[in-house]
């Protein structure tokens, strides 16, 4: 089979290295890619939001299946271009991937189907939310609807800082169109776990748990960043946690949205908070998430390619789900400045360290070759995922490697996956 992956970061990495893996793949393409990326598939120069261009490549190159990593075109439409043209996509249609491109969607259906969330109101109109906001307990969260980077999250902690946040989402448009609309949310307190899950329009298989560290200092202090760092499992989500989620939170969701007629396929990706009343839904994504495909996916034993091939098929009742039993740490190798402003182009080394050690695995996000040296270009430059049997072993691998790799500017947390411990 020949694969194409659409995406450029450290999550299509991680899924290009597991498709490279499985025994159907004879030929691999990404698009565009990155220098990590490079040495496992032919990266082609389009841009992931080029859907006729990515279309018209792969008409021509035959392309037999093709996995789309970013959640800008799959909310644009890919999947339904590529259909429209008899090509094989993964991933889910427009009117379905709205469940990650407008929270005001995603809210009004779990309000409509009783699936567990924050309480909340939506807005048009700036002075009807600054309205709204006199009479609110704080904290309270406001929410751009649309897509932001996972940026246009803001938690206020007064009403002062809270009516700021209105006029800079909805008057300044910080965040673009997405903030014509604003979802004003209760303030929820508790464990964050993710969980991606495969889809096939009316099934849906949880994959093991994961969780981010969001913010970009230690301690969860600073800026929202796209995630600075991942572990796999979660040991907070328990077995009656996954039992409750599965009844209460997964399946009502993908029964939600055919009865809406939005059959969801590919992967949903299910942020939960752990609240004292039980779980609850923060947000939903669809696709996989970065970085938690890169704790995720290395733990995976299936072949990648046969389960998104299950779910286009609807016939993901024939795969039987099957992690290792162990753990995954992924520390995050940032340019300082990282999520504001920062320098790039500077050569990395130290990157032939991780050639033939087993449970290491060197991600590539904001990379780029120039003749031989490989240079950072992005905030996020490389994902480091070690595997060990619990996540303290894991944990100590994941920074021992992280001393492996050099460059002007690296910048880290230290503290990825440490709570679990305190
Ligand atoms: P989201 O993009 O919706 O996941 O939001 C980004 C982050 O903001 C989440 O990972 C949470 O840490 C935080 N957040 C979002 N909604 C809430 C909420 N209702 N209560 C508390 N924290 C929240
Ligand atoms: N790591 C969070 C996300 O991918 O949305």
């Amino acid at each position: 089979m020949k694969v194409l992956v659409v995406g450029s970061g450290g999550r299509e990495h991680a899924i290009a290295k597991k498709v490279s893996m499985s025994p159907k793949v004879s030929k691999l393409y990404c698009a565009p890619g990155n220098a990590g990326i490079a040495e496992i598939a032919d990266c082609i120069n389009i841009s992931a939001n080029d859907l006729n261009g990515l279309a018209d490549f792969a008409e021509k190159e035959k392309i037999d299946l093709t996995i789309v990593g970013m959640d800008d075109p799959l909310v644009s439409g890919i999947v339904d271009v590529f259909e429209d043209r008899g090509l094989r996509i993964f991933g889910p249609r427009k009117n379905a991937a709205i469940i990650e491109g407008s929270k005001a969607f995603s809210k009004d259906l779990m309000k409509k189907y009783q699936i567990p969330s924050a309480d909340y109101e939506t807005f048009h109109d700036p002075s009807e939310a600054i309205e709204y906001l006199k009479s609110s307990k704080y904290p309270i969260v406001l929410k751009a609807d649309g897509l932001a980077l996972g940026k246009g999250v803001l938690i206020c902690s007064h009403y002062e800082e809270a009516v700021d946040g209105v006029r800079l989402i909805m008057e300044d448009k910080k965040f673009g169109s997405a903030g014509d609309l604003l979802v004003i949310e209760e303030y929820m307190t508790g464990r964050e776990v993710s969980v991606l899950a495969f889809c096939d329009g009316t099934r849906i298989l949880p994959m093991t748990s994961a969780q981010d560290h969001k913010r970009a200092k230690d301690g969860d202090r600073g800026l929202n960043t796209g995630g600075m760092g991942t572990f796999s499992p979660s040991p907070f989500y328990t077995k009656e946690i996954d039992t409750f989620c599965k009844e209460k939170i997964y399946q009502p969701t993908i029964d939600a949205m055919k009865a809406e007629g939005r059959e969801f396929v590919g992967i949903l990706f299910v942020g939960l908070m752990l609240t004292a009343e039980g779980p609850k839904v923060l947000e939903y994504n669809a696709r996989f998430g970065d970085p938690e495909a890169q704790v995720v996916l290395p733990r995976m034993k299936n072949d990648l390619v046969e389960v998104c091939e299950a779910c286009i098929d609807g016939k993901l009742d024939q795969i039987d789900l099957v992690f290792e039993d162990n753990a995954a740490v992924c520390v995050v190798l940032a340019s300082e400045g990282y999520p504001e402003h920062y320098k790039k182009g500077y050569p990395i080394f130290g990157l032939e360290n991780f050639k033939g050690k087993e449970d290491y695995y060197l991600y590539h996000a904001g990379t780029k070759r120039e003749g031989n040296a490989i240079l950072t270009s992005g905030g996020r430059v490389l994902g480091i995922t070690a595997k060990g049997r619990d996540l303290q072993e894991a944990r100590q691998k994941a920074y021992e490697a992280t001393t492996w790799i050099e460059f002007e500017n690296k910048y880290m947390r230290t503290d990825i996956g440490k709570a679990i411990y305190q």
